[in-house]
């Protein structure tokens, strides 16, 4: 089958297609035919990964660490990136109950990656659901990460009918899908992210957009009762004035100054601070798939390139130009 695979880090560049052997499934793993995967955070993150500094790692050290151990230091020990993808089970293991031939899917790989390829195996009780109906491959590759990280992320903050959410970093893979999600839970969403993405968050149906590049959310009166930043650009003291007395502010993405604020708020009474991470589970997949059919959650591709331009596709999500979701799509594919 053919692959992307990428064997040094580096600039988009090092993805190249190759013929490599393609997988057979384990009795209780499932055979899919990918026929999308999306060009995501983790993805850019890992195939540059020796180059990465601490800051645009977001994490705390030792998961920088971890991660390094389990992506490779100084080469790839991943080879194939794509942590997201829509396809159809091609063959099922002996044990398999949960799918069969032909049922379409939706899945996430998370750091063991593998969806820039024609084929990938996992295991059928891996986070993988049927595909909603009313997407296409493209639409539904785009789809897992973000609802699953998001899903798991908002259970923490409780968010109720009437609330005010702000999301600071809105129009990412986390972001868009907390933003859909918090107007699901009967929320009034802010939206915050760059100037090209305004309508983007616009038409997930964010009730009010902020540029970051030309106006701070914390400087124009409006209080919350969450505010989600999912890359930590933000920070506590600057965020409190614009949290109601009660209000939560949470970050997807954190270091050790915020772990020891919400150890001290979790103490106190008032304003409260939440790191945590995601529990990935894929009842939540099935979750938002049903919000999908039910017309509630929404997969805006912006472009989508065949598997031999997959280093344009990085290029073009780097490029800051991207309005939308960016997919890779396989030959045949819808
Ligand atoms: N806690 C967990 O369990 C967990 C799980 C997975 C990932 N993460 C973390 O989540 C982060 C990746 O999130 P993602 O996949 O959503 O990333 P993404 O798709 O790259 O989106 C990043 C978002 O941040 C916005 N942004 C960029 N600079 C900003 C600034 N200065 N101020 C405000 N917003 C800004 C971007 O806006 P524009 O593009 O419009 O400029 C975009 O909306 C990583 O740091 C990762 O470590 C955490």
């Amino acid at each position: 089958m053919k692959a992307v695979v990428y064997t040094q880090f580096g600039p988009p560049e090092v993805l190249q297609l190759k013929e490599v052997e393609k997988p057979a499934p384990r009795d209780t793993e499932v055979l899919i035919r990918v026929h999308a995967a999306s060009v995501n955070y983790g993805d850019l993150i890992a195939r540059n990964f020796k180059n990465i500094t601490a800051r645009q790692f977001n994490m705390p050290l030792p998961l920088q660490l971890l991660s390094r151990m389990y992506l490779g230091v100084s080469k790839p020990k991943v080879n194939i990136l794509g942590s997201e993808f829509a396809g159809a089970i091609e063959s099922t293991g002996q044990q398999v109950t949960r799918f069969k031939v032909g049922d379409q899917v939706m899945g996430y790989l998370g750091q063991r990656m593998g969806a820039y390829a024609e084929c990938l195996c996992m295991p059928e009780d891996g986070l993988l659901a049927l595909k909603p109906a009313n997407l296409s491959y493209a639409e539904a590759a785009a789809v897992p990460y973000g609802a699953i990280t998001a899903t798991s992320l908002l259970r923490h903050a409780h968010i109720q009918p009437g609330d005010q959410v702000l999301i600071n970093g809105a129009s990412g893979g986390i972001g868009s899908a907390a933003l859909q999600l918090a107007r699901y839970y009967g929320a009034q969403v802010t939206g915050v992210c760059g100037t090209p993405r305004l309508e983007y968050v616009k038409s997930l149906g964010a009730d009010r957009v902020i540029d970051y590049t030309s106006s701070d959310f914390t400087q124009n009166g409006e209080t919350y009762d969450l505010i989600f930043d999912v890359l930590g650009r933000s920070s506590f003291s600057r965020c409190k004035p614009s949290l109601k007395p009660d209000g939560v502010y949470q970050l997807a993405s954190f270091k050790m100054k915020p772990l020891l604020q919400m150890l001290w708020t979790g103490m106190v009474g008032g304003r409260k601070v939440i790191c945590a991470m995601s529990s990935e589970k894929s009842e939540d997949l099935v979750f938002v798939k049903e919000l999908i059919e039910a017309g509630q959650y929404k997969s805006i591709i912006d472009r989508s390139f065949p598997l031999d331009e997959a280093a344009a596709a990085h290029r073009y999500v780097e490029s800051d130009l991207k309005l939308g979701n960016v997919v890779i799509t396989m030959q045949g594919s819808d």
